[in-house]
Formats: structure tokens, sequence, C-alpha cells
């Protein structure tokens, strides 16, 4: 079965290809899983609904908004959690595992017992190398078998295209999707042509997302109301004050606020005018205008920037987007009729995988086309994570469209096994991946001679290796984009070939 899952900030939504729909996958009814994990002091750990099901129950930690921790991870990164460190990546491992243990068994999704599945996912179109390499290795670490990885508005543009490509016209055929999410905001601009979508620019803000509204509306509560100092980091208040938000409709005058959840003390409640609620909100919406017109006026990598004349439109994903403020401050700077929501804002990015895919909506994505080429190493003695350019989004193919290109590098190897994690990219930015990024299958090739005859390298512990040989890499990349890499361990001249598998849809 083909699935696009949308890991997010607050909700993990998932969307199947189901002969031309795009059904977005219920839980126990609900559209969406929480992005929660829970842990208690004995170190049982909960994820998901089980996790929101201790959620308030004695003994039991909870740890919302952890995708925001991916942000500046590292391999090592780890988060404490009812007094105890975990690793952050098993903790997503576990988080993923456990979300497609309830994809099997705890939802609508159909799966037959023992079906695989074939995985499209997405991060922030801003996420580091490190959060792009973390989000993959813990897809594959819980037995996803990841086809794709987009950025999240890339892929919400597929489920605008899908819906509303009749709209548009060769006159603007651009469309700027801005995505408010629990955590990010991500803007792209897509030039749509044809059944191509093409991302002409994309930039966003890494920590601007509903969490900071409601971070905003907790402080304006704890400047009107008497309330103890350390009230301002009580997770009941906080959930109220996004309970509160969640509810503002176009039509709201006034603004209450529960106190008692603080602490139990009968307290009456905060209560002042919507106004007052806009008006500690603006500037984080604001932030939102000024990245839009970033995007609208910077000159666009091919050289030309684009006029607001040739956009049909601004197009709202993300469950932040809903806060009618935004709706109304957008209109104001962009004009009343080319602000549009999402009729999915919480389930646009997921639809969207989805669409990517599905081979028969034919729907291309143009990032795919002539991209850079690299691979993840670790560094920093396995602190960090570096990507190694191979070959460079401009290199030129052989002329004649028979001949492969090649590319040679050599090294010290200093490791006992080599684990290769390749990937590609539409861009490069500070020598990082940056826009799309689709990975490979990883290829594991053994330094030390005493496991040249295992096959389970993919298993073996790595380690520093001081012995290690002098390793040759040679990459032939065929006229059809297809990459093949040979590499040679001297002086023993012990050496494999892998093919690299792509992984993206068929049709693509
Ligand atoms: N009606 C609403 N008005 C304002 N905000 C809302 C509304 N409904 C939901 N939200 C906010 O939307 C956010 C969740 O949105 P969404 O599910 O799109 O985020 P996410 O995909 O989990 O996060 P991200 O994409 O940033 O990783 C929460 O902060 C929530 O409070
Ligand atoms: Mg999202």
């Amino acid at each position: 079965m083909k699935v696009g899952i949308d890991f997010g900030t607050t909700h993990t939504v998932a969307a199947v290809v189901d002969r031309g729909n795009y059904p977005v996958v219920s839980f126990d009814a609900v559209e969406a899983w929480p992005s929660l994990i829970a842990a208690n002091a004995a170190g049982q750990l909960r994820f998901g609904l089980d996790a929101a099901a201790v959620r308030h129950a004695p003994g039991w930690s909870v740890l919302p908004s952890f995708k925001r921790l991916l942000n500046d991870a590292g391999p090592h990164t780890e988060a404490t959690l009812a007094g105890r460190n975990y690793p952050l990546a098993e903790l997503l491992a576990g988080y993923l595992a456990q979300f497609k243990d309830d994809l099997r068994h705890r939802s609508n999704a159909g799966l037959r017992p023992g079906e695989p599945i074939e995985a499209a996912i997405s991060v922030p179109a801003n996420a580091s190398s490190a959060q792009r390499f973390l989000t993959l290795d813990a897809f594959l670490a819980a037995g996803f078998h990841v086809v794709g990885m987009l950025n999240e508005p890339s892929a919400a543009s597929l489920e605008y295209a899908h819906r509303y490509r009749s709209t548009i016209t060769a006159k603007r055929e651009y469309v700027l999707i801005y995505d408010l999410g629990g955590g990010t905001f991500d803007a792209s601009l897509l030039k749509m042509t044809g059944q191509v979508n093409e991302v002409v620019i994309s930039e966003g803000i890494q920590r601007l997302g509903g969490d900071d509204f409601d971070e905003a509306i907790v402080k304006l509560v704890m400047s009107g109301a008497k309330l103890p100092p350390d009230a301002a980091a009580s997770d009941p208040l906080r959930e109220e004050c996004a309970a509160r938000k969640e509810a503002i409709g176009a039509q709201t005058r006034r603004f209450l606020v529960d106190l008692t959840v603080v602490d139990g003390t009968d307290r009456p409640p905060f209560a002042c005018g919507i106004g007052d609620v806009y008006s500690a909100c603006a500037p984080l919406v604001d932030k939102t205008i000024d990245v839009l017109s970033r995007v609208l006026h910077d000159p666009a990598p091919a050289g030309s920037g684009v006029a607001w004349s040739e956009v049909a439109g601004i197009y709202l994903v993300g469950g932040a987007g809903g806060l009618p403020l935004i709706v109304r401050m957008l209109r104001t700077a962009f004009g009343e009729k080319r602000v549009k929501r999402s009729p999915h804002p919480f389930a646009a990015t997921a639809i969207g995988l989805a669409v990517f895919l599905d081979t028969k909506a034919n729907f291309h994505l143009s990032e795919h086309f002539s991209r850079h080429f690299g691979v993840f190493r670790e560094a920093e003695d396995g602190a960090g994570v570096v990507f190694d350019p191979i070959v460079p989004k401009d290199a030129a193919l052989p002329a004649d469209g028979r001949s492969p290109l090649v590319v040679r590098r050599t090294y010290r190897a200093a490791h006992n096994i080599g684990h290769f994690r390749f990937v590609e990219c539409s861009r490069l930015v500070n020598g990082r991946p940056d826009g799309d990024v689709t990975p490979y299958d990883p290829v594991y090739f053994p330094f030390d001679p005493a496991l040249y005859d295992r096959h389970d390298l993919g298993r073996q512990p790595v380690g520093r290796w001081n012995d290690g040989p002098d390793v040759e890499e040679r990459y032939v990349v065929a006229p059809g984009g297809a990459v093949e890499v040979t590499l040679t361990a001297q002086p023993t001249g012990f050496r494999r070939t892998f093919r690299l598998e792509r992984h993206a849809p068929a049709g693509l």
C-alpha cells in the first residue's frame, strides 16, 4: 500500500492512494495521530494515541512538539523525559514504529496482514540536513519502505494541483503555499505548468508555529491575571490557551480563559477583548508576511523575480492558519480575493504526498530533475553529520547521450565499516542539502578484512579503525541518471559494486 505520512509537530497524518482518491486515514475515528511521547519513572514509554491516553495520568510525563528538537539535533542528541535521558533518534524510531503498528491495527487504512508499506514522507522546507537525515533514518528503522522525502509545502502544492489544476491560467501560473503548522512556517512559490510543479523558491522560519501563538497568549494572560509566576510554565494553562485559541471564530468578540486549570484554585476567568489577543499575535503574523514578501520579490534562482500579478493566489495549509487574524492580515497585505485556505488544512501535506506516490495521477515535481548527489557522513567522532557533494547539480553529462559520467574519490578509511547514506537534493545552501531530498538505499562496505564475508554489516557495530585501508569510490552516472558506485579497498583489492536504487515512483 502507498501511504503519504506527514510527521508534524502537533499531529502525524497519513493519506493513502486508493484508485485515484487520497483518503485521510482515521485512527480511532480521528484523522490525526497525536505527536506525543509519554514516559514514567520506571522507564515505560507510550507513543501517539497511547501517550495522549496517559497525558494527565499521575506518574506520566509528556513530551509534546518533539519535532522541534530535531531542528538542531545530531545523531547523539538526547531528550529528558520523566527523569531519564533517551537518544532522540531512538524515541523517534519508537514513535514511528508505534505509528506503523497503529496504521495496521488501529486505523481504517485497510492494510492486509503483512502487506508492505511504501511511504512518502515530508520535512519542513527549511529543515537542516541533520533533521532530514534523522527523520529519514527513523522511518527506515521503524520498518517503512521510504520512496521519497519531499518538502512539506511542495507536497501541499500537489494537493492544490490535484484539487484546483483547472483554475491555473497561463497568465497566473504561480501559487504561493503558506504552511503554518504547530511548530514551523514554510512558504514556497511554485510554478505550475501542465502536470509539472516546479519549486521556484522556498523559505521559512524553523521555529514559528501555533506553539508560539499559544506562548504569546499565555504571556497575555500572565500579564493580566494574578497568577503565581511558575504558572507560565504550566502545561494545563498552555493547553487551555491553545484550546481557547482554536475556538476563536470570525465573529468572536471576547476571549475567556479558565484559570482554575493552573492548580485547581478557584479564580475568576481571564477575560479580554479579541483585539488584545490579536495584538499579541500580530507580530508573529508579520514575520510570516515578511517571508512572503521576500519570496515574491527576491530574484528567483533563474535570475528573474516573479511579479505578484503572475501569482494565482496564496494557499493556506496547516492548522495554525485557522486563526481568523491570519487570513485577515494576509488579505490586507495581498488583496481580498487571492487568499484561499485548503479544505483540509491539517491533511494537505499528507494528501499531497499520496498524490506524489500515485503514478496514475501523473503529477511531477520538477525538483526531481538535475539535482545534487552526495553522501551523508558522520563527523566530529559521530557527534555531527556533514554532507559531501559528489555530483553537483550543474555537472554536464557527456553530450553524446550514451557515455556515463565518472567521478572518483579516494581517502583513508577511519572506521571498520563504511555506512554510506546517499541522497540527492534540489539545492545546497551553505553546503547542506536543501530543497527536496530523495534518499537512496544505504550501502555498507567492510573496511576491516575480518568482515569481508559478513552479509549482516548493517547490524554490526561501527567503530573507529586505526588500520583503515585506502579506499577508492568510483561513481558512474548513467545518462538516465542511475548511479552505480564501486568501492575498492587497498592494498587487498577487495571490491564491490552497488547499484543505487533511486526508489522514485515509476514514471518520474
Ligand atoms: N482553529 C484554529 N485556529 C488557530 N490555530 C489552530 C486551529 N486549529 C488548530 N490550530 C493550531 O494548529 C497547530 C497544529 O497544526 P498542524 O496540525 O497543521 O501542525 P503540524 O503539521 O503538526 O506542525 P508542523 O507542520 O509545524 O510540524 C496547533 O498549534 C494548533 O493549536
Ligand atoms: Mg504540518
